[in-house]
């Protein structure tokens, strides 16, 4: 081989023991974490083609990696790694590796593949809105919000755990609220699912809206999606919320029949009295 040709052959063969080993099959990009309510999947790209499929290794830091059935040699983009990500305090990362599809055979023994970033679910999983209904107090001076903590994908014993299961006493709720008329808006934690506010202007209709707020978690982690508002309603139109449409009926007609006995009373004496006074004048003319 001439001395001048051996720069090019050596760069020929660099170039076929890399692209061949890793250019065999398309490395996974953007593999990325999203986790909302402990329903946590990995997701990445590209879709792949009949001739590859994408297999997930995952581990929590410094313990042997696994792997989870619905996720090997699979086609598709996405796994699910709610139920596997068992330790939820720990950091799990994940491989996506590219390897031949289902029931192919490769002479390769390692496979291209892109790591995840790291994934804590206590600390990162998102929280979604939560639902709750307004309750004001007859004599108006307390108002509660009653919040049903939102449902995770995780289970024990066959009973679907909820964020205050998991959470316990880490979770609190920030309730925003504001007057129906105005802009400026107040704030509200409370530890509890049951909120009760006591220091309202009564008779004013407010406004609010709640999310979960996990204290010990990182600023940016710290507040949950935030709920629908709802407004409570002002004194007009709680009176018919007091009192049923049939009871306003019935007050109404019984006001009418009141007056129309009056008037019938009324008319019925005026009747007698002009009656009277004519017999009076006939007495009258008699005794003359
Ligand atoms: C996969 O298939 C495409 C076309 O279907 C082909 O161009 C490509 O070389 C194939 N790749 C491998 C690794 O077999
Ligand atoms: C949580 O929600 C935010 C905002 O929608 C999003 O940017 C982030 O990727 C989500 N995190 C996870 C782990 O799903
Ligand atoms: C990865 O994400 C970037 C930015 O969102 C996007 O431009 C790129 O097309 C994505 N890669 C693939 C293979 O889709
Ligand atoms: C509160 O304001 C909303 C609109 O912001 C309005 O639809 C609603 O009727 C108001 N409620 C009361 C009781 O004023």
């Amino acid at each position: 081989m001439e001395i001048e040709r051996l720069p090019a052959v050596l760069f020929i063969v660099f170039f076929l023991s890399t692209h061949w080993a890793s250019g065999s099959y398309p490395r996974a990009q953007n593999v990325t974490w999203k986790s909302t309510n402990f329903k946590t999947i990995l997701t990445w790209e590209p879709k792949p083609s009949a001739n590859y499929s994408y297999t997930v290794e995952f581990s929590a830091v410094g313990r042997d990696s696994e792997r989870t059935p619905h996720c090997i040699r699979s086609s598709t983009t996405v796994c699910d790694l709610s139920s596997s990500l068992t330790d939820l305090n720990a950091y799990y990362t994940a491989d996506v590796l590219s390897e031949p599809p289902m029931g192919a055979s490769s002479d390769l023994t390692e496979f291209p593949y892109t790591s995840s970033p790291r994934f804590c679910p206590y600390k990162e999983t998102n929280i979604s809105s939560p639902d709750f209904k307004l309750v004001v107090s007859k004599d108006k001076k307390k108002t509660t919000l009653h919040v049903t903590d939102p449902l995770t994908a995780l289970f024990k014993d066959g009973r679907q755990l909820n964020i205050r299961d998991i959470f316990s006493d880490q979770l609190q709720y920030k309730v925003t609220y504001r007057k129906n008329k105005s802009t400026g808006k107040k704030e509200h934690k409370s530890k509890i699912s049951v909120i009760e506010l006591t220091d309202l202007d009564q008779g004013v209709s407010y406004c609010f809206s709640v999310q979960a707020f996990i204290p010990s978690r990182s600023i940016d982690k710290q507040l949950g999606e935030m709920s629908q508002t709802q407004c409570s309603n002002d004194d007009n139109q709680s009176i018919f919320e007091m009192y049923s449409v049939g009871v306003i009926v019935g007050a109404i007609f019984f006001i009418l029949l009141l007056i129309g006995i009056i008037i019938a009373i009324a008319v019925f004496c005026y009747r007698r009295r002009t009656a009277a006074q004519g017999s009076g004048k006939e007495v009258s003319r008699q005794v003359i």
